[in-house]
Parts: structure tokens; sequence; C-alpha cells
């Protein structure tokens, strides 16, 4: 079996990801340092699966611990998840963002490189691209100023990525620049475990449903939109998960140098307001939530032309909005 390196591996999208790598035949090895995740989470990938994980735990900022651990496998690709993402955090703590962000990707190349190993799938953002002046956007849209010094991290790892590719030194990298990734893996298993009060909207809303928060407060509804609340891309973690498993596909398929970058979206937008009602109906249970002023860097609307992926990865989405607010609301519910 093909070995695959993920960082992160047990976290939101690392661990969905770990259960698609399995499915699809090939050995993740994990490498968490449980910083934002969970153990017991490896655990569920292995329930799942019916597969023992090789679990490192430690640091992916760490070369030599990730050397000493890995030097009697051969890798065949990793995909980099490792990174802190709160937003809010980041303009607090900007220097936990750029050393950790920044310097396990460093760490992460080095390692690569000195194991022969070309391939890496790069965890990016719809982030990267700010408020685009062009919708749906496309791989080749001008990216804006960064909104936080994590939407920043983003930008930067990805110029990295690209001076390492002109260096010469034969790397294969995909850049997966993610919409908004919700739900959870349909056997409640596995799902996001957000630290504290979740700043993203569906673990708001089912952390909500479930009474563990008095309400949802809608940030803003006097946008330039339909219902006047903010448009996103809201794609299945399952689906994403695949494009990962199509994307170490690719590059093994390839045999010359490579980086690209990749809308990894379902090329559909929806508000926030559809959002709750699609919630609602599918799951049969109310909302309490109240319409409250816009918070602080929201981009108005963004969502994904998801053609390139489609025909680079012969990937596509396959779950809808409802499969993914019906499967985020069981896994709340499993968690209680
Ligand atoms: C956020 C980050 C983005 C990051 C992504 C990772 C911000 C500004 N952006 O994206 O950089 O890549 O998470 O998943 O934080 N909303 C509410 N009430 C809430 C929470 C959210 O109305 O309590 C609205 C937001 O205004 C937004 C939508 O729901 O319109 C989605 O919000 P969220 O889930 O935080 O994702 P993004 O802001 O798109």
């Amino acid at each position: 079996m093909k070995n695959i390196l993920v960082t992160g591996g047990a976290g939101y999208i690392g661990s969905h990801t770990c259960v698609e790598l399995i499915n699809a035949g090939y050995n993740p090895i994990i490498v968490d340092n449980f910083s934002n995740s969970e153990k017991f989470i490896v655990d569920r990938i292995e329930e799942i699966t019916g597969q023992k994980i090789q679990l490192i735990e430690g640091d992916c900022v760490d070369e030599r611990l990730l050397l000493s651990k890995l030097k009697d496998i051969k890798l065949e690709g990793c995909i980099h998840f490792a990174a802190y993402k709160a937003v809010g955090e980041s303009a607090q703590q900007p220097l936990k963002y750029y050393q950790n962000n920044i310097g396990s990707l460093v760490s992460i190349l080095s390692l690569l490189e000195k194991m022969k190993c070309p391939n890496i799938v790069f965890s990016s953002s719809c982030t990267v691209y700010g408020q685009p002046d062009q919708l749906p956007v496309v791989e080749s849209t001008a990216m804006k100023p960064a909104e936080s010094p994590y939407g920043r991290t983003k930008q930067i790892c990805e110029n990295l990525l690209e001076d390492y590719y002109n260096s010469g030194k034969g790397v294969k990298a995909l850049a997966l620049r993610y919409f908004n990734p919700i739900g959870a893996h349909p056997s409640a298993l596995i799902g996001e475990l957000p630290l504290g009060v979740p700043n993203n909207l569906v673990p708001f809303i089912t952390q909500t449903a479930a009474g563990l928060r008095e309400k949802l407060t809608v940030f803003g509804n006097d946008y330039d939109t339909p219902d006047g609340t903010c448009i996103r891309d809201y794609i299945h973690v399952v689906d994403l998960a695949k494009a990962h498993v199509a994307s170490i596909d690719y590059l093994l398929s390839q045999n010359k140098s490579l980086l690209d970058h990749v809308n990894i979206g379902t090329g559909n937008g929806n508000s926030v307001l559809e959002v709750i009602e699609s919630f609602e109906s599918v799951n049969g249970v109310k909302l309490n939530y109240e319409i409250g002023s816009r918070r602080d860097g929201d981009v108005e609307k963004v969502y994904a032309d998801a053609s390139y992926a489609q025909n680079l990865l012969n990937w596509n989405t396959e779950l809808s909005l409802k499969d993914a607010l019906k499967d985020a609301w069981k896994w709340q519910v499993s968690l209680k």
C-alpha cells in the first residue's frame, strides 16, 4: 500500500481524508500534535475503516522528529493540513500563526526533499482571494490583500510553494483552495470538534440547536445579496476529502515537476439564511437566531467556479447542502 503522510490527520478535514484514502487503498500515516483535535478521532477512523492507523504524535515543525520516525518508510506523498485556522485569534497572536503555519510548510518540504518524495497537497483556502472582483471565482482571479494574518499565512505559503517549485527541486504540488467545508461523516463517528465557542457558522448552528448556545447571531442582513446575508460555497467535508484522494492520484500519475492551484467548492453560493432554513427543514429542528451587526473582515459573497477541479482531478461533488446539514446534526447529536 502506498504511504501518504497526513499532517493534521486527526483534524476535521484530515480525519475525513484519512478515511477516504483508506477507502481508495492508500495507507495514511498521521502526524498530529492534538493542539486542536482529539486522540479518539484516530480510533474512530480505525473503527470506520477497519484499518490500523500509524500515528506520529508530535509537531510537524519538528523535522528531526519526523525524520527519525519515518526513516524506514517509503513515502509516496504528503497531504499537509496541519495549521492554525482561527481568524480572530490570528489577529491577536500573529507570531503564533506565522511560526506554525509557515514553519510547518518549510519543515515538511525539507522533510519530503530528504525522503525523496516530491508529491505534496497543500491545504489552502478561498480566503487567499479576499473579496474577489469576479464571481464565481476562478483560479486566476486576482488576489486581494488578506483580511487577517491567518489569510496572509495561506497566501505566503502559496508564494513559498512557488519559490520552491521555481528552485527546480522537482516538487509536484497542488494547493487546494477550499471554500467552506461543513458536515460530518455519515456514520457520525467523526466530525468537526471546535475548541470553545465556534467561529464558523455550521458548528454554531448545531450547538445552538442542541441547546449548548442560546442563540445564533446572523452577522448582518444589509449586504448586497438577495436576502441581505453573506453568500458562501458550502461543501460537504466528505466531498472535500475525496478531492484530496483525487489530488494524490493525479500527482502520482504525473512525471514532471508541477505546481497548480485548484478551487475545491461546489460552484453554488448559499446565503446564511438559506443555510438556516435548510438546516431547520432537513432536520425538523427550530433554530433560535437573531439578526446582528456585520462581523469585521467578512466578505460579502464568494463561491467557486469548480470546473478546473472537475477537469484536472476528474472529481465532482456528490453530496448536497442538505446532506451536509443532516450529517452535521447527526454528529452533534452523537456528541451528547
Ligand atoms: C472563515 C474564515 C476563513 C476561513 C474559514 C475556515 C472569517 C472572516 N473567515 O470563513 O478565512 O478560511 O472560516 O473555515 O472568519 N456567520 C454568522 N453567524 C455566526 C458565524 C458565521 O452569521 O455565528 C456567517 C458569516 O458572517 C459568514 C458565514 O456565516 O457569512 C460563514 O461564516 P464562517 O463559517 O465563519 O466561514 P467564513 O467566514 O466564510
